[in-house]
This record gives structure tokens, sequence and C-alpha cells, in this order.
């Protein structure tokens, strides 16, 4: 089994701070060198790695959104600021690689306004760095230049078509919106001079050894460690309770919007800084929207309310999805409870191949999941042309890698066969609508289930597995016949 003991991340003794030797909650700075040595190891002799901190997103004008890290940089630095960079260069040194951290130096007058910040000294004494450099864009450029000059292979993450920089990697096409509304600059992006900046992507994006950065550092994120997955552990057990605190409240005439409050409110008193992404509480036929996130309806009788929600902590992500029903004797009508059940048994089935003896992949048990979806509901009365299922009923993937993003680590293909240590979820979905050709009993109804799975040697390990499934446990926490969580 994984290690739970999670908290030895906390120090109590420093009132909830990060225990000593941990760089960030439940991992070792230790642990950050590994990653980086990790990296540095697959690349080829006389390669150097470029890599951008995230920058402050804005609401409106100075409005700014809650700060979070790029997810790479996060994961090799554990360093929590905007408008950093790192450059990584390979070299026959026992650490096996020189690392330069580009930071905001430390300003008093600033820190008045934003308390303290790492600045140059910690970047090097906390961080790691060998060096530590103001985020100036002429220090970035000179120290680019003198850098590459001697490099033999670049890794790094270049937007989709080099020539306009703010193309993002999701687009093919030119934008207009992108043009005309670029993300926030910050003192990284704003060279003086229009052919410092031209030159320096014409330097990083030279073809000839330009390689993405991304795609090595997935093939680490894929596979979690030890303290990874205490970590991750730990966000499904925060998500698990706080999913049951919605089931007891949830009842008829309540907002969409009070059962999600109950449920962050749940999150963050367990030590959760953020949602891991925008949650789902979709009652009665928004349960039919897959990605309904207005979650601004009153909630009606004997529906059941589906419920996709998850906690990010220290970096991880959970991603729970759970269906209830509404009504106030907190249970399933039997058309729910048929499709609940359905939703369970295929659940339970594909979780039980999530291990790495049945050398199977993602696409398998999605294949896997639509076969017995197929013939549950043919035993439910349902006639299913061919790719009635998929185009309508079931019309996503059951699974997706999870880490440090909810999506995380997309250019590991499904078809890649699931080690020990690797973090995906299971979702098997329903969406019934409206129409004749179904059974009338269940249109309009709409439900998915969604556990965090670790891959083990033999056995799985659900991660989620605090938040209530089993028919009659759900049915139990509604009614209100299970007592609080603590
Ligand atoms: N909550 C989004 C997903 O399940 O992928
Ligand atoms: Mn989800
Ligand atoms: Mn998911």
């Amino acid at each position: 089994m994984f290690p739970l003991d999670f908290r030895r991340g906390w120090d109590a003794a420093k009132g909830g701070g990060v225990a000593y030797d941990h760089l960030t909650p439940g991992i070792p700075a230790a642990e950050y060198e590994q990653r980086r040595r990790n990296l540095m190891d697959r690349l080829p002799t006389g390669s150097v790695a470029v890599l951008m901190g995230a920058r402050m997103k804005y609401m409106s004008q100075n409005i700014f959104y809650k700060f979070r890290q790029e997810s790479n940089f996060w994961y090799l630095t554990g360093l929590e600021e905007p408008d950093c960079a790192m450059i990584l260069v390979k070299n026959s040194s026992q650490r096996g690689y020189n690392m330069t951290l580009f930071v905001t130096p430390r300003q008093q007058q600033r820190e008045l306004w934003d308390g303290p910040t790492c600045g140059l000294d910690a970047a090097v004494k906390v961080f790691g760095a060998d060096s530590a450099e103001p985020n100036d864009p002429n220090v970035l450029l000179h120290v680019l230049k003198t850098t590459l000059a001697d490099a033999e292979h670049l890794y790094v993450d270049l937007p989709a078509q080099v020539t306009n920089p703010r193309q993002t990697q999701r687009s093919q096409r030119f934008s207009l919106h992108d043009f005309l509304a670029p993300p926030s600059p910050t003192g990284l992006d704003l060279f003086s001079r229009k052919t410092d900046f031209e030159n320096l992507v014409r330097m990083l994006s030279d073809r000839r050894n330009t390689h993405s950065l991304q795609r090595e550092i997935n093939v680490l994120r894929s596979r979690k460690s030890k303290n990874e997955l205490a970590v991750m552990r730990q966000a499904g057990a925060i998500s698990g309770a706080a999913m049951t605190e919605v089931m007891r409240a949830v009842r008829p005439g309540m907002l969409e919007s009070e059962a999600q409050a109950i449920f962050e409110f749940e999150c963050a008193r367990r030590g959760s800084a953020r949602q891991a992404y925008v949650p789902v509480f979709a009652s009665g036929r928004n349960a039919l929207k897959i990605h309904y996130v207005r979650n601004d309806c009153v909630v009606g009788d004997k529906q059941v309310m589906s419920v996709d929600a998850g906690c990010e902590l220290a970096g991880y992500a959970s991603d729970i999805t759970r269906t209830m029903p509404t009504a106030a004797d907190g249970k399933f009508t039997p058309a729910q409870r048929d499709l609940y059940e359905v939703l369970l048994r295929v659940l339970k089935e594909c979780t039980s191949l999530a291990t790495a003896h049945q050398i199977t992949s993602l696409s398998n048990l999605h294949r896997r999941s639509v076969d017995l979806l197929a013939s549950e509901l043919r035993a439910l009365g349902f006639s299913l042309s061919l790719g009635t299922l998929e185009r309508t009923l079931y019309p996503h993937y059951l699974s997706h890698w999870l880490g440090i993003d909810l999506h995380d680590t997309p250019t590991i293909d499904r078809s890649t066969i699931l080690e020990e240590g690797m973090v995906l979820t299971i979702e098997p979905g329903l969406y019934i609508p409206d129409d004749a050709a179904f059974p009338k009993e269940y249109r309009g109804i709409g439900m998915r289930l969604e556990d965090d799975v670790a891959i083990g040697a033999s056995e799985p390990y659900i991660l989620s597995a605090d938040a209530p499934k089993e028919l009659v446990d759900v049915e139990a926490v509604c009614s209100g016949r299970l007592p609080r969580f603590p």
C-alpha cells in the first residue's frame, strides 16, 4: 500500500508550516532535485532546457486571479511565484546539470504590499539554483545567447507558430483575439528593442536542434512517486469528505451553487488552496450537459444531481464525480437506480482491470466500458443502433491521466501500457436525451461516476475511495442517516 502519512509534510510545531526537508507539502527538496536530474539524464549530451514560469492572469485591468504556477515549472522547482524562468544545462558535474533561476529581486516597498518573495538568495539557498538572476529581459537574453552558443540541443515548448509568439498550442490558426487581446505582459516579456526579441525567437526556434520539452517532462510526470501518490490520496480524501457533505446537504429547493459552496468550503477547511477545475453541480436535466458549470438552478424534487468536483492539494488535482438523489427521503427512483447500478458495475469492472499485471491501456479500458455499457443498456430494454452509445449516450472517453493537471500529461498516448504509479480517472457516464428512441422511464436522466485510480502491480488503489459510491451508502448519506464527516 502507498504511504498515507501525508501530514508529515506539514510541521505542526511551525504552526502548520512545511516540514524542514519538504520544499512543498509532502514533497522533499531532494525529490525536486531528483526530478531535474531525471530530466537531464534523459536528454542527450549538449542539451539545454528552457522553462518559463506562469505569469499573473487578470480578470480585468489590474484585478488579478489567484496565481497558479505553470505545471512543468512547478514540477521541477516547487517555486510558486510569477514571472520566473529557468535554464538547465546538462554537464558532466556530479549534479549532472547547471541550474539558473530568473526571479523577481526582492523589493522592500513591494513586500509591504505583497509580503516576502523568493528573491535571488532563496532561489539558490532554498530552491537549489546554482545561480540566480533577476528576471530582466536583457539579462535573460544575454544568458540565453551565451548558453545556446554552446548547446547542441535545445528543449523548449514553443508556440505552434513560432512567427507569432502569442499563438497558443491549441489553435493552429491565427486568432484575432490573441492578437488584439494578448495575455498580460510582465517583466520578462518587455524587450525594449524589437530586434532583440526577434533574435531571441529565431534563436529558440531553430528547428534543427529544437525539441519539445513537454514530451520529456510528461514521461517523468506520468509515473508518480510514493510522495506524490500520498499527496494525491490526501487530495482524494478531502474531496471525498466534501462530497459526503454535499450528499448530506442536497435537498429540493436549494441552489446548485449552494451545494458548490459547501463542497468548496469543506475542501478549504481541510487545507486545499483551490479547486482543481470549475466544478459541475448539475441537477435534473442539467446533467445531460457534460460540461454544465453554470450551477445556478434550483434543485428539483426526485431528480438526480451529478457533482463533478475535486480540490487541488499542494499542487495535485483530484477529480471525483458522484450522482445523488435529490428527493427529501434520499432515495433514488427505480429508473435512476437502474442506471446508477449500471454505471457502478461498469466503474468497478474497469477499475479492477487497472493494474500493471493486466498489461492493458486507457484505450483498452475505454473499449471495455463501451462493450459493458452496451450490454447493460440492452438488458434494460434499450435498442442501440450502431454508434448510438458512443455518439449520444456516452460520448466521452472513460479516462484521462491525473496529476498536477486535471488532464495530466496529454502527450502520453492512450495506448501506453499501464505501469505502477500511473494515475488515471475512470468515469463512465450515461446521458439519456428526451428522445422516443429510448425507453421512456430513462429519458432526461444524466449521470456519471468517477474515481481516481493509482495503478498498482496487481491491485488498483482508489484515491477517491472516501466519496460514498455504493448505492446503499449514497442513499444513507443523502437521507441523513450517516453521521457527519470529521
Ligand atoms: N472534471 C472534468 C473531467 O472529469 O475530466
Ligand atoms: Mn471530473
Ligand atoms: Mn475526469
